[in-house]
């Protein structure tokens, strides 16, 4: 059944160009939201506005205060509306503690980190304004223990997100601004793509549920967390991660092997 939960509202999507970000937009646009795509790569987010019709493409920086206010002032002028903000813009880290320097430190906790708080922060006035909204924040797994891919600071940024998830919450929810996390597990996107054929099976057996996050299920706990169908959950994270959260770490088979 084909519903419109986001009939006639604003959304701004951050990351919007690639993976759970584009998958979310393309969700938000079937379900009749009018969309702000937003993005640092300029090719990949004009290809699926073009997709997208009726989509306005902004080139944004998520790590820079002044690149995010010209992109709200920008969306206003084009919808005068936010209604849904999603946090989804972010990059890995690939260095161990003793060979990260300071400016790879800078470049994850700027965009997965403060981005978050700056795009929130920017979100806030036009969402009083209209008398409330709904944001979510693409966290990951990595905030609740070790990231399996990323970095210390990788890590470090996604717990700090869901640390800013909820305290935002308590603060925007007088005025009826809910903000929410939902925490991926291994997701093929991007941000995942290298890996062979042997690399990706090796997580899979893993999973309690046997298979790689989709970008689709992201999304689809992304549209949850931010319709009305969630009007009363705010400060919570979702955790999208098919089990592992919940598993010993070792490989799946081998909690069978040893059990009648
Ligand atoms: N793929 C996974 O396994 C996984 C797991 C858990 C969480 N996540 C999180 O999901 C979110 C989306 O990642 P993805 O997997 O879709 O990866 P992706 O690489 O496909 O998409 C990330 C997008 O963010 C954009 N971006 C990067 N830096 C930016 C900046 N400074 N300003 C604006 N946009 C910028 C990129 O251009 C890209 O389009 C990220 O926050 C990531 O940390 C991913």
């Amino acid at each position: 059944m084909q519903t419109s939960r986001f009939q006639d509202r604003v959304a701004v999507v951050t990351g919007a160009a690639s993976g759970i970000g584009a998958a979310t937009a393309r969700a938000l646009a079937t379900e009749g939201a009018k969309l702000a795509l937003l993005d640092a790569n300029e090719v990949a987010l004009h290809t699926i506005a073009a997709e997208l019709h009726g989509s306005e493409a902004i080139v944004t920086d998520v790590a820079s205060a002044m690149s995010i206010h010209a992109a709200f002032d920008a969306v206003m002028k084009r919808f005068g509306a936010v209604h849904v903000l999603v946090n989804s813009a972010g990059v890995i880290g690939k260095f161990t503690l003793q060979n990260m320097s300071e400016s790879e430190m800078d470049r994850v906790l700027g965009i997965n980190l403060k981005g978050t708080i700056l795009c929130t922060q920017a979100a806030i006035a036009p969402m009083r304004a209209q008398g409330g909204g709904a944001v979510v924040n693409v966290a990951s797994m990595a905030g609740k223990r070790v990231s399996y891919a990323g970095a210390a600071n990788y890590t470090a940024s996604k717990a700090g997100v869901l640390g800013f998830t909820w305290h935002a919450a308590f603060e925007l929810g007088a005025y009826k601004i809910r903000v929410n996390a939902v925490c991926p597990g291994p997701t093929l996107t991007g941000m995942t793509a290298k890996r062979n054929a042997e690399q990706r099976a090796e997580v899979v057996a893993r999973i309690p549920l046997g298979r790689w996050v989709m970008p689709e299920d992201v999304s689809n706990a992304i549209l949850f967390l931010a319709s009305d169908d969630a009007a009363m959950c705010t400060g919570t994270s979702l955790d999208v991660d098919g089990g592992i959260l919940v598993s010993n770490g070792s490989s799946y088979a081998e909690y069978f092997s040893v059990r009648t």
